[in-house]
């Protein structure tokens, strides 16, 4: 869609304004994994293509079996990197890659790790910065974290230390409390950063610039002016290859608890003191902890898990069928749910949430619809037509805003038109991945776009209740692969006399 509001000018600065990255270390445990491999790497090496590394950068990779990484690494670059390969900017980041090889249990291995790490600080005169990056299963979070401390890395002479984790942050907020704990036992709480790769892509904090940036929001974002918001990310990859860490924690721990949440708390909170990490760290802690489940639960929550189907035209198995999942897995793959907001200004809007994998098409969106016109007005003849405001996340992220206009021609006929705006299109230069944003920032020091502790446990807080009422009532309902999800999402709504937006 072009940009039929325009570009407008005018910044609203979000995160801690003038800090720099400066030189550092950065060390990644599991650089062969996954994450590292599509993620991690190509957003390194698309900074270093954009000149955004510090000067002095080293990149250190602790892998069991270190052999032909520098290839392992190329081929994934090429495959997943958003920037074009230069093999010149290849060249000179590889001159910068240093290997450990060992296993997370070889104390000695760490040694090693803290004596390259030293000879990199002495040959380029580093301050002795480093970042630990944690792309491993948190069930090895707690040997890391203690390798590292018994060896001292986590207690600089000089220069500082930070840390890096993925979720899951824990299983359920006991679990949580104690993954943050132990974390809090070997690094001080402000040098951990826990990425939630959601709040690093450019339309999730472009809801703090649209909502705060502008004055026409304000006077409409409460209660006597909404009617409800649904937020939905629907995806349409099943979770092939992923038994290992997806069986057992299902959609809602795997991406309501962090992802989806965090996106109510900043479409929820109040504008906070300053947009920096502490004060807007401050207005998300608030409104989570106003937030809770809808019940009853039977009612109001769904959850399903795909059965066999299509995706792409081509025939897709089953969550059961796929390798790695038992026959009789209960895991859910779909999740939907009602939250309310105990504050004056949210207190009876119902707040819809569903994800679900092996869906229609890929979409993550939030929208916000407005009660419609209580009069009856031209307006009041677009039967069940209401103003929504869509912040579109991911695919063609934009923002679009939907209304009534009058139908050329005889008579006052209404009809709902959308007026959008394309990022792409409007700004002339790309975004960047949420991964490259994130690392920039832990570089930096910013904090603003990383969670914090006692958001998670927030999180957990709202969704625990409804993950034992799940695990009391048997097995999910199972939906055909490629379709919106199950009939008993729609029930959730249907009650309410409101549908999903179709996907
Ligand atoms: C991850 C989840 O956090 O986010 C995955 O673990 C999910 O299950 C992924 O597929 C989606 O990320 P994105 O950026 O592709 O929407």
């Amino acid at each position: 869609m072009a940009g039929a509001f325009g570009r407008v000018g005018g910044e609203v600065l979000v995160g801690e304004a003038g800090l720099v990255a400066e030189p550092a270390s950065l060390v990644i445990f599991g650089i062969t994994g996954d994450l590292s491999r599509k993620k991690l790497v190509p957003a390194i090496y698309d900074l270093a293509n954009t000149g955004q590394l510090p000067p002095d950068f080293d990149l250190v990779g602790f892998a069991r079996d270190g052999s032909n990484l520098e290839d392992r690494l190329r081929e994934s670059v090429i495959a997943h990197a958003r920037t074009p390969f230069d093999p010149l900017v290849w060249k000179s980041l590889m001159t910068r890659l240093h290997v450990v090889e060992g296993s997370f249990a070889e104390t000695t291995a760490f040694e090693r790790l803290a004596a390259v790490l030293a000879d990199l600080d002495c040959r380029s005169g580093k301050p002795g910065n480093y970042v630990f990056y944690l792309s491993v299963p948190p069930s090895v979070f707690a040997t890391v974290c203690d390798q590292i401390a018994a060896t001292g890395l986590n207690r600089p002479v000089r220069g500082w230390r930070r840390v890096v984790v993925e979720k899951p942050f824990g299983n359920d907020l006991p679990s949580s409390r104690a993954l943050g704990a132990a974390l809090e036992q070997v690094f001080s709480p402000d040098s951990i950063y826990r990425i939630d790769h959601y709040l690093g892509k450019e339309t999730v904090q472009n809801i703090l610039a649209m909502r705060f940036a502008n004055g026409m929001f304000e006077p409409l974002w409460n209660n006597r002016h909404i009617d409800h918001v649904q937020i939905t990310m629907a995806e349409n990859v099943g979770v092939t290859g992923r038994a290992g860490y997806y069986d057992g924690v299902g959609a809602a721990r795997d991406v309501i608890q962090n992802h989806l949440l965090q996106l109510l708390a900043l479409i929820a909170m109040e504008e906070p003191v300053t947009f920096d990490a502490e004060g807007i760290a401050a207005e998300k802690v608030k409104i989570l902890s106003a937030t809770e489940l809808l019940g009853p639960l039977e009612h109001t929550s769904a959850r399903g898990q795909y059965g066999p189907g299509v995706d792409g035209g081509l025939p897709v198995p089953g969550l059961t069928d796929e390798i790695g999942f038992p026959p009789d897995s209960t895991t859910e793959t779909f999740a939907a749910l009602t939250v309310g907001i105990t504050t004056r200004r949210w207190a009876g809007v119902p707040f819809y949430i569903r994800t679900g994998k092996r869906l229609a098409r890929r979409t993550t969106e939030i929208a916000v619809t407005f009660t419609p016109p209580s009069h009856g007005s031209a307006a009041a003849r677009v039967a069940g037509f209401s103003n929504v405001l869509v912040f579109r996340v991911q695919p063609d992220d934009g923002i679009e805003l939907h209304i009534g206009a009058k139908r050329p021609g005889g008579g006052m006929n209404i009809q709902p038109v959308s007026l959008g705006m394309d990022f792409r299109s409007v700004f002339d230069h790309p975004a960047p991945e949420a991964y490259e944003r994130l690392i920039c920032d832990v570089l930096r020091g910013d904090a603003t776009l990383f969670p914090r502790q006692d958001e998670v446990e927030c999180s957990w807080r709202i969704i625990d209740p409804l993950l034992e009422h799940w695990a009391e009532h048997g097995r999910p309902d199972v939906y055909v692969a490629g379709s919106a999800g199950p009939a008993s999402a729609d029930r959730v709504l249907a009650q309410a006399g409101r549908a999903w937006r179709s996907l």
